[in-house]
């Protein structure tokens, strides 16, 4: 078992390789001083960096240098962070406060907003291009990655979650699903991508795939219960939004104690995905799933 201070340790320092590759994605191309503002204004506000983090350490866990990781990772980063910046505007979720900061289209306007979000995740596909690996297991990771973020996948799930929003025929099904789009896949393809870069077995990309799915679930459920326990000073988003929107959480289908014991579920079956792999990386992917719900506990 890895101590909880060496997993934050790790999260840290992996996550500052991130950063900084993130603080030199636009250098060297025209464009527009507004839109680069805004595109690294949302990049650089900070957050936990985990999908990275996940990506770098399913490659090194599969045995891969974690710089030869560090541009794919740094690609899921921006299209996790467009996809931040469209769920706050006004037509999504309405959103005021991200990352501690004014949420894009505050601290900007509305139409830079959108094409900051498009421009993260157009560049996004640049910047895997530059991974420094064989063709064939990048072409593989990018396809995995698209169709974790497109329409059958996060994109698809954030139309689901919007059709959902106010409604109240919503089956505990319903939301899982939801959840398993708009969160789960870009959590899980981070996990495979990474593994799929290092030229994983179809076995281990098996097993970190059902890491991955689980960690993703308990994630959501997680974010779902901060909205309603957290502070938002601590979030650095705005705690109570998903009830007064209607946002179909687990926390309003079935009350905090209930989600809790799912998000631990999840979690514990993230882990024991992991069985078939010892050693630092492993014990690092397993402290994430705990850290995943303890963050919610
Ligand atoms: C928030 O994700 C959006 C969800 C999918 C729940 P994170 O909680 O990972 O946000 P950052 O990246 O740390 O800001
Ligand atoms: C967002 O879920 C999932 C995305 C794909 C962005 P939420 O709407 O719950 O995320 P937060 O709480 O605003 O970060
Ligand atoms: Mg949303
Ligand atoms: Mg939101
Ligand atoms: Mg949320």
């Amino acid at each position: 078992m890895m101590p909880v201070s060496r997993m934050k340790e790790l999260l840290r320092e992996r996550g500052q390789m991130v950063e900084e590759n993130l603080a030199v994605c636009l250098d060297g191309r025209a464009v527009p001083q507004r839109l680069k503002d805004s595109m690294l204004y949302s990049l650089q506000a900070g957050g936990k960096r985990l999908r990275p983090v996940l990506c770098l350490s399913a490659a090194a866990l599969c045995g891969l240098p974690l710089r030869d990781a560090l541009p794919f990772a740094s690609a899921i980063e921006m299209i996790h962070t467009y996809s931040l910046v469209h769920d706050d505007l006004p037509a999504m979720d309405d959103d005021d406060l991200r990352r501690g900061k004014p949420s894009n289209h505050k601290a900007f306007d509305e139409a830079t907003a959108i094409l900051a979000g498009d421009g993260l995740l157009t560049d996004a596909f640049l910047m895997m291009c530059r991974s420094p690996l064989a063709p064939p297991r990048v072409l593989r990771a990018i396809s995995e990655l698209a169709l974790a973020a497109g329409s059958s996948g996060m994109v698809g799930g954030q139309e689901w979650d919007m059709i959902f929003t106010g409604k109240d025929l919503v089956s505990i099904e319903d939301l899982r699903g939801i959840h398993a789009m708009k969160t789960g896949a870009l959590l899980r393809a981070s996990c495979v991508c990474g593994a799929m870069l290092a030229g994983a077995s179809d076995e281990d990309l098996a097993a970190i795939g059902s890491y991955g799915a689980a960690l993703g679930v308990a994630f959501q459920i997680a974010d779902d219960i901060l909205d309603v326990v957290a502070d938002t000073a601590t979030l650095g988003k705005p705690v109570g939004s998903d009830a007064a929107q209607g946002k179909k959480t687990y926390p309003a289908l079935l009350g905090l104690d209930q989600s809790r014991a799912l998000a631990r579920e999840q979690a514990e079956k993230a882990k024991a995905a992991l069985a078939g792999f010892s050693g630092d990386e492993a014990d690092f992917l397993r402290a994430l799933a705990d850290y995943t719900v303890t963050r919610a506990a």
